[in-house]
């Protein structure tokens, strides 16, 4: 039998161990065993029930999803789930950990499941561009009812143990050792003669259904309109509808074969290489038995929009954060901000009561910087000025405790230049957090050419710790993410110059995927911060510039690319804008004309694509799958497109090329000029993925 899967008796209760680490995934070797295991108890006499159990962190955490792509192989994931339901012996799904996706469809064929407290059941194949494959979406709604089904399928979150119970997904939750309970509740079973309950052949949480198709439409309809762009949701609705006007035969075949064009199709492919690349992102071979410091208190230098946001990352992992400020005032400011987060948090539900005193408790203010002097790690987040960070770095030198790590949470600020400054420039290091920093998953680590290993490790463990997604970049201006984001924006102005209008490029934007425009993101985020930072470098931006000019800040103005009604979000286009385009055109001599959506798409990406190759050449990123990462998850780059790089080489590099070099020349504009890594791997036939191999 398979080395995977282990078969032992405990009386008359057959029970099947599967131990394939990390997370036990249906993998081929595991699922044979199964098949083996299943096959051997119901052939034993002397077997009354069988329990399947897992070693390890978890009960199966779904298919093995680098098998995705490959040819499938018998027996299949259906295979063992009809081996388990023609068992006319009660087999009991024993859960802990996370079961999900495949994993939570074979529990979901068993006679009986029970679960441990704090085990996580859920189908979160949605967040991989799929739906569930193995009979998830019938045999689900089956157990908890289709609105329940219908929330878990289409979220791909997981839910508690104690919800999965009332709803009807477990049978028990069981205390103490597992297995043991696990094969008392078997034990049970037989001795109350109870029968085998297939969950598909249950039907009195669908019965209701059945009349109520259009109630169904309606209670899908919000999902498919969130779903911008993406497919897996259409086809999980699709597949979920067939539970109700399907016999369940006719509906397995069709959620199988949604499953497998979505299996096959470019979306999910770009979302399984996001999910590898952003466990990728989190190795350095080079760190390898580099033991992080340990951290028990953090120290964060200002509490503005940023500061705020990173002292709540730390009370929310419940480690203890000082925040210093300049005066009392900006003090008083940045806690009473950081508290209204926490109320209006708990008022909307998603945090309980005591929780918003406890994180509030952990969070200490003062205008002391002497405070910092017993933390393991302090994060500047100051005004972007060097001089002011230089400052407070050099008092940081004085002050902090030997070993700490002292990091600065600048947007474009060179890193080595503040190191030069103190006196142990190993100890400092970028922690590049994104708006708004209690919410946002990305941290680029920022490391400089004296940072250390070991304050390396401990920023990366830290980022880990307070839910982060951390990726370790180079110094340079912008590092990946906002160097990329400036080039893009550059672009977008220049688009606006050749007959384009804000609303024109967001749109193609949107459509493509993305949650938001350039030009609607800027008004957002406020068109004054960029506007000083271009005129204290000498740089410019022709429209943004001239609307600032005229007090058109964005959003807090009420107007800026946009005009937005008092006290409304929602970005109205502007004739005036319009007028103020043209007129600038007239004044450079430029034809008036009009740029299609698909040029629009190509010239904003295919020059952060062109960057983005600069940026691994010079070894500011280390990896393609890095940048991807770095923009899925800090700049909402549809993940179904699979971030920047993989876009690329889906494109193909010979039209991205070709496209660059047409566009330069009909706009001449020299930076777009080719990078030469895009055009050598465009020659070479090659793609950034062949970077990573
Ligand atoms: N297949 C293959 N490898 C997997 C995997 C899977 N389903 N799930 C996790 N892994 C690997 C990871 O790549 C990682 O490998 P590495 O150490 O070499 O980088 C390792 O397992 C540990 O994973 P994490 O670092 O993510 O560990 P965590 O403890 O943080 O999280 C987890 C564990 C919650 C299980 C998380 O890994 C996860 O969400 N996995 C994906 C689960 C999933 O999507 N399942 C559904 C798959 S689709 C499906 O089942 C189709 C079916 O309907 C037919
Ligand atoms: P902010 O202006 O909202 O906050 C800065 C705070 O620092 C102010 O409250 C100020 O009183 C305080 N401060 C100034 N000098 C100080 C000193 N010597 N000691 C203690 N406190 C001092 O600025 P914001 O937006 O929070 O930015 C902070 C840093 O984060 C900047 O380097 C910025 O580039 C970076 N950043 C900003 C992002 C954003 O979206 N706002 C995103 C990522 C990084």
């Amino acid at each position: 039998m398979s080395h995977l899967v282990s078969l032992r008796n405990d009386g008359d209760i057959a029970v099947v161990t599967i131990d394939n680490p990390p997370v036990n995934a249906l993998s081929h070797a595991l699922r044979a065993g199964l098949v083996e295991a299943l096959s051997r108890a119901r052939a034993d006499a002397g077997t009354a029930a069988i329990v399947i159990v897992c070693a390890g962190r978890t009960f199966i955490a779904g298919a093995d999803i680098s098998e995705f792509g490959k040819p499938a192989r018998e027996p299949t994931t259906l295979d063992v789930i009809s081996a388990i339901e023609a068992s006319e012996k009660p087999v009991i799904a024993a859960m802990h950990g996370t079961p999900l996706g495949g994993g939570l469809e074979v529990a979901l064929a068993c006679h009986f499941r029970v679960a441990v407290p704090g085990t996580r059941l859920g189908l979160p194949e949605i967040k991989l561009g799929l739906i569930p494959g193995a009979g998830g979406t019938q045999r689900l709604p089956r157990l908890i009812g289709l609105d329940k089904a219908m929330a878990m399928v289409l979220s791909g979150d997981p839910i508690p143990a104690t919800e999965a119970l009332t709803a009807g997904l477990i049978d028990a939750i069981v205390e103490g050792d597992l297995t043991a309970a696990a094969v008392a509740f078997a034990r049970g079973i037989v001795a109350r003669g109870q029968a085998p309950v297939l969950a598909r052949n249950r039907d009195d949480k669908l019965a209701p259904w059945r009349g109520e198709v259009e109630k169904f439409d309606d209670d899908a309809a919000p999902y498919a309109k969130r779903a911008r762009g993406r497919d897996a949701p259409a086809a999980a609705i699709a597949a979920l509808r067939g539970a109700i006007t399907l016999p369940i035969e006719e509906a397995l075949a069709r959620e199988r074969a949604l499953f497998l064009d979505l299996v096959a199709g470019e979306q999910s492919k770009a979302q399984r290489h996001i999910f590898f690349a952003e466990r990728e992102a989190a190795k350095l071979p080079k760190l390898a038995g580099v033991k992080p410091h340990d951290i028990q208190r953090a120290a964060v230098i200002g509490a503005g929009t940023m500061g705020g946001g990173i002292a709540m990352c730390f009370a929310n992992a419940g480690l203890p954060v000082r925040v210093i400020e300049a005066n009392d005032e900006a003090l008083a400011r940045g806690l009473d901000a950081v508290a209204k987060n926490y109320r209006s948090a708990a008022a909307r539900g998603s945090l309980a009561a005591d929780e918003v005193e406890a994180r509030l408790a952990r969070i200490a203010g003062t205008t002391d910087l002497a405070a910092v002097a017993d933390a393991e790690i302090v994060i500047e987040a100051v005004f972007e000025d060097m001089s002011i960070k230089q400052q407070v770095f050099g008092a940081l030198d004085r002050i902090a405790k030997s070993g700490a790590v002292l990091a600065t949470n600048t947007s474009y600020l060179d890193i080595d230049a503040l190191a030069r400054g103190v006196a142990r420039p190993d100890a400092v290091i970028g922690m590049h957090f994104f708006s708004p920093a209690n919410v946002m998953r990305l941290l680029e680590v920022v490391r400089g050419a004296a940072t250390s290993p070991a304050t390396l490790a401990t920023a990366l463990a830290v980022g880990r710790r307070i839910g982060k997604i951390p990726v370790v970049v180079g110094v340079c201006h912008g590092f990946v993410g906002n160097r990329m984001h400036r080039v893009r924006g550059v672009e977008a102005e220049r688009l606006l110059l050749e007959g384009a209008l804000p609303a024109d490029v967001d749109a193609a934007l949107t459509d493509f995927g993305f949650p938001m425009g350039p030009f609607a993101a800027a008004d957002l985020a406020g068109l004054d911060v960029g506007w000083r930072m271009r005129k204290a470098q000498g740089l410019n931006a022709p429209i943004a510039d001239l609307l600032c000019e005229s007090g058109r800040f964005g959003q807090k103005t009420g107007r800026g690319f946009y005009l937005y009604a008092p006290g409304s979000r929602t970005p109205q286009p502007d004739p005036e804008v319009a007028r103020l385009i043209a007129a600038e055109m007239a004044r450079r001599g430029a034809a008036p004309g009009a740029v299609g959506k698909d040029e629009i798409v190509e010239r904003l990406l295919f020059a952060m694509i062109n960057e983005g190759a600069r940026i691994l050449a010079e070894g500011i990123a280390r990896r393609p799958g890095d940048i991807d990462v770095i923009w899925v998850y800090g700049y909402g780059f549809p993940a179904h497109r699979g971030g920047p790089m993989h876009y690329a080489d889906s494109v193909g590099l010979a039209r991205i090329r070709d496209r660059l070099t047409e566009f330069a020349r009909r706009t001449g504009d020299e930076s777009l000029r080719l990078a030469p890594l895009l055009q050598k791997l465009a020659a070479d036939g090659n793609g950034f993925a062949s970077l990573s191999t």
